[in-house]
């Protein structure tokens, strides 16, 4: 491999740090729950707001924080949510009230919610043209292998007198990474000219692509930074971007409700549901459902700038709809299948994982950060990425009182015809973005120049 792709892998493994510390923290709870339940008496509204703070808090960070990563850049940002989850680390593990925890697990939420962007955001712009699919899907291995690493944190303090403090008290680790490893990363190139800083952008790029290249490539990030007349919130609302919003939020949309989260929230539960007694083997079989997600990631990454990113989606959609739609069977017929149901629960679950990880999974995160103007991105990013986390609180809250009132088998046929509503919004709204500059993305999908839209490249 080229040794310039050597220093992009190193710097998006340290910003994926931020996508670790989403994984974690989200995955962190299910475990520590058990153990903050016996410390205080609580209210089932009370565990409630335990679970839920984070996705609250995630959505406030995301609202708010698209302009500042515009304005004083991506790196600056990434930063200070470095210190916001050591913060909110701490103060989880320490908290002497189920109160200081909620307000601990906002503050956590809060990180996530801007890391959930910045990262993406970040990495795709520092990232050459060829290998960018990948480089960015790295924050989404780095999010299932927090998911993961959180499943088995949880069960190695479990047995610790001050296991749930411990548990939190780990994020603190990638946090202290990330903070530092960031310090010593420049901004992102398109940031730099932004801010006026082409010589700082300059040295980055050549760090980046060839010699030959660098100066070519200077210039058309300024060219198209010039051509953008965009640079408040109120741009956000122009014709000439809707296209692109439509496709963020769409996408965002589907990835949250087709119900990865009730898999990833919820699995032991599905478990328990289809037949297994124990917890510890409804746990193992939730562990081996995060495994398959982290590989499944990897696979995505080899192929992303291969095959390109549609046909990825159509091929995950298909196996996700397959999956769901199995399942619902299955507890369709559970008094016939007995015993067998819940091997077939595994199968259809590791399916669907598998096909969430080689698509939507990585796939959402990446085209919001390919697909916006420069001088807006961070804007039109945040929006996305409030939309995804709207859309993951309804689903989790959701989920339980569905079940509940449309049954197992239904609750799974809607999102698995949310899937196949998916494949139709892929094939008429989402471009291919293999292989193109985010300059040529732009000047294809939305130009932020006042009546010139190109038309959408699908
Ligand atoms: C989603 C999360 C989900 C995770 C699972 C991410 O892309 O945004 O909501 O929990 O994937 O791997």
């Amino acid at each position: 491999m080229d040794k310039k792709n050597w220093f992009v892998i190193y710097v998006a493994a340290i910003a994926a740090m931020g996508g670790l510390l989403f994984g974690y923290d989200t995955g962190v709870i299910s475990g520590a729950m058990l153990f903050i339940e016996k410390k205080w008496t609580l209210t089932p509204f009370d565990k409630g707001w335990i679970v839920s703070s984070v996705l609250v808090g995630a959505v406030l960070g995301s609202a708010f924080s698209g302009r500042i990563a515009d304005k004083f850049g991506r790196k600056k940002v990434i930063i200070v949510t470095a210190v916001i989850f050591f913060l909110g680390s701490i103060f989880s593990a320490a908290a002497n009230s189920p109160e200081m925890l909620i307000w601990s697990r906002i503050l956590i939420g809060l990180a996530i919610g801007v890391a959930s962007f910045t990262v993406p955001l970040y990495i795709s712009e520092i990232s050459p043209t060829n290998i960018r699919g990948a480089l960015v899907s790295m924050n989404q291995l780095a999010i299932t292998i927090g998911i993961l690493g959180s499943y088995f944190i949880d069960q190695y303090f479990a047995s610790f007198t001050l296991s749930w403090r411990l548990m939190f008290f780990v994020g603190v680790i990638p946090s202290i990474l990330l903070a530092i490893g960031m310090i010593f990363l420049p901004d992102t190139p398109r940031w730099l000219v932004f801010a006026g800083k082409d010589d700082e952008a300059r040295k980055i790029i050549a760090k980046i692509e060839s010699e030959d290249k660098a100066e070519q490539e200077l210039n058309i990030i300024k060219n198209s930074i010039k051509e953008e007349s965009g640079s408040s919130y109120l741009d956000l609302l122009k014709p000439s971007l809707k296209p692109a919003l439509i496709i963020g939020i769409g996408l965002m949309f589907f990835q949250q409700m087709t119900g990865i989260n009730t898999i990833i929230y919820y699995a032991p539960t599905i478990f328990k549901m289809a037949g297994f007694v124990s917890e510890t083997a409804a746990i193992a079989a939730t562990v081996s459902v995060g495994i398959v997600n982290v590989l499944l990631t990897v696979v995505s990454m080899f192929l992303i700038d291969r095959l390109g990113r549609k046909p990825l989606l159509y091929g995950g959609l298909v196996g996700m709809t397959a999956g769901l739609m199995l399942l619902g069977l299955a507890f369709q017929f559970a008094d016939q299948l007995g015993s067998s149901l819940k091997w077939i629960s595994i199968g259809s679950l590791e399916l669907y994982i598998a096909s969430f990880a080689i698509s939507l999974g990585p796939i959402a995160w990446l085209i919001i950060a390919e697909i916006y103007p420069t001088k807006i991105r961070g804007a039109a990013m945040s929006v996305a990425t409030l939309s995804n986390w709207g859309f993951n609180f309804v689903v989790s809250l959701t989920f339980l009182p569905l079940i509940a009132s449309l049954g197992k088998t239904n609750t799974f046929w809607l999102y698995a015809f949310l899937s196949i509503a998916a494949i139709v919004f892929t094939k008429f709204f989402v471009p291919e973005t293999k292989g193109l500059s985010l300059e040529e993305i732009e000047q294809q999908l939305v130009t932020l120049k006042e009546d010139d839209i190109e038309p959408l490249e699908i």
